[in-house]
């Protein structure tokens, strides 16, 4: 692990991010579209990047075995903050593990998990390729493997909602953008990532959209209202199961499943 490139982000993005509406939709629509695809409690997941546990705490307090993996020990550091706030009982089904994903299955000691998450991580790296091999080695024969990540599909849609109709023209086939958190991003395809886990004896599954119209309002200018979080989440939901919505969220959700060895 080198320097810690998340330490001068992990307020923005945990107190910031994930306290906005927007916020609210990804643990919302994320952890509904978990419950579709994951096995039952008490199942065993890693999350790969899992930051400060947003998305696999909420697991644990459902009763499974959670192992969060990260490099940077700013966000170790927010999620061992939000353990202290779980109950005794989830707390104890939590491990924090500091280690770079791309050596993640030397840090957990080969053993193969039920489910491995890696949500929102692939875009902060130049080559997806060697954390997707070691996402896929770490799943369980017949285990879950969950990835969400930048829909290069859908670039044009931010620039083009903030009025920046140069940007929003350029973007089209561009595969970077410098992203809400200032810092610049990759985006996937669906079809290309697909095509990369089933190099690793990883079969596709189902793909989801993660958040549209939020991000409509939010680059658009218009504040939505934290009173309608839950109504806004439970629209944004459907929108992500289905076409044409799901493919204009600049945010995708990739669901896989291991072969039986
Ligand atoms: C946007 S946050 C996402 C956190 C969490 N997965 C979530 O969805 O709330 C990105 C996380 O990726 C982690 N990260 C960055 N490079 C990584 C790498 N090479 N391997 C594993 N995690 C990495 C960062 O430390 C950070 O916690």
């Amino acid at each position: 692990m080198g320097e810690d490139t998340w330490a001068g982000l992990a307020d923005q993005f945990v107190d910031g991010a994930y306290a906005s509406v927007k916020g609210y939709v990804r643990t919302y629509v994320m952890h509904h579209q978990l419950m579709e695809q994951l096995p039952p409690a008490p199942a065993s997941v890693l999350d790969v990047g899992g930051g400060a546990g947003h998305q696999s705490f909420p697991l644990a307090q459902i009763g499974y075995d959670v192992t969060v993996l990260d490099p940077s020990p700013a966000m170790l550091d927010k999620a061992r903050q939000r353990l202290e706030q779980l109950p005794a009982e989830a707390r104890r089904r939590v491990t924090l593990l500091a280690a770079d994903g791309e050596r993640a299955e030397e840090a957990v000691q080969g053993r193969r998990f039920d489910a491995v998450l890696c949500h929102g991580v692939l875009g902060y790296l130049e080559q997806p390729e060697p954390l997707v091999e070691q996402l896929c080695r770490c799943a369980a024969p017949g285990g879950v493997v969950s990835i969400m990540t930048g829909n290069a599909h859908a670039a044009a849609v931010r620039p083009a909602m903030e009025r920046r109709w140069e940007d929003a023209l350029a973007s089209f086939d561009a595969r970077t953008e410098i992203g809400v958190l200032g810092v610049r991003g990759r985006a996937d395809t669906v079809e290309e990532l697909s095509e990369l886990v089933r190099g690793y004896g990883v079969e596709p599954a189902r793909w989801y959209g993660v958040w549209l119209f939020a991000d409509w309002f939010e680059f658009g200018g218009v504040e939505l209202d934290p009173t309608d979080a839950e109504r806004i989440a439970a629209v944004e939901l459907e929108a992500g199961r289905r076409d044409p919505y799901r493919r204009l969220s600049r945010v995708f959700h990739l669901v896989g499943r291991k072969g039986a060895r």
